[in-house]
């Protein structure tokens, strides 16, 4: 399932994510790539916790926080925090699939990757190329969103992003676990919230609302990890 969340931020929190990349010190991507995706990776990162990187990464975290579609299709136990890259033309990631398991740098903690995120800080005029391409049962999708938009998509799905040709392409990008573990379940629950969401708005009174609110959390209840 790949989920589009609309202006997760504003523009103004992405003018400032820009204006901020715009004085930091950016270093080769691949300090966070496992040995598979490090020989396809080629792009650039804002290195984990600088000042710059903390400060846009709360700024992402915050703003998930109060996004309900993002609470609804991803059910998060733990983010990891948001990292940011660029791709300058020229670059490009090859084919590869996220790590299962990542540290928290400066934590004793790690988390499972269930759920993997790109928000996109450039808009599609910035630069030609760039799309992310996400390989599922479905086929091929090919994804380049309006700044401030983000998708999230299985993080056991093959993923690549295609050369950039003109401009510069900046997204942040994490990956959450999240309390449902099995995308199928996953996916249900958040059709199943959908689903809820307009019957509650087209037929407020009815019955059904408050009954088919009690199946969904009792599901959440049986399958949610803590
Ligand atoms: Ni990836």
């Amino acid at each position: 399932m790949m989920v589009h969340i609309p202006k997760v931020l504003t523009p103004e929190q992405v003018a400032r994510c820009r204006a901020v990349m715009e004085k930091a010190a950016w270093v080769d991507g691949r300090v966070t790539a496992g040995h598979q995706s490090a020989q396809v990776k080629n792009n650039l990162q804002l290195p984990e916790g600088t000042p710059e990187a903390r400060e846009l990464g709360d700024m992402v975290l915050d703003a998930l926080g109060r996004n309900n579609l993002f609470m609804s299709a991803v059910l998060p136990k733990q983010v990891f925090p948001p990292l940011f890259n660029r791709y300058d033309a020229g670059m490009t990631f090859g084919a590869h699939v996220d790590n299962s398991i990542r540290g928290i740098p400066g934590t004793p903690f790690r988390i499972r990757t269930d759920v993997s995120s790109t928000l996109f800080i450039s808009g599609p005029d910035d630069y030609d190329g760039g799309e992310l391409v996400v390989e599922d049962t479905y086929g091929s999708h090919s994804v380049k969103l309006p700044a401030g938009d983000m998708i999230v998509y299985p993080a056991t799905s093959l993923h690549h992003v295609t050369p950039i040709t003109r401009g510069s392409r900046i997204a942040s990008f994490f990956w959450t676990q999240s309390m449902i573990r099995d995308e199928n379940r996953r996916s249900l629950l958040f059709d199943m919230d959908m689903a809820i969401i307009k019957l509650a708005r087209d037929h407020p009174e009815h019955a059904s609302v408050v009954e088919l609110t009690s199946v969904y959390h009792n599901l959440l209840r049986q399958w949610a990890e803590m």
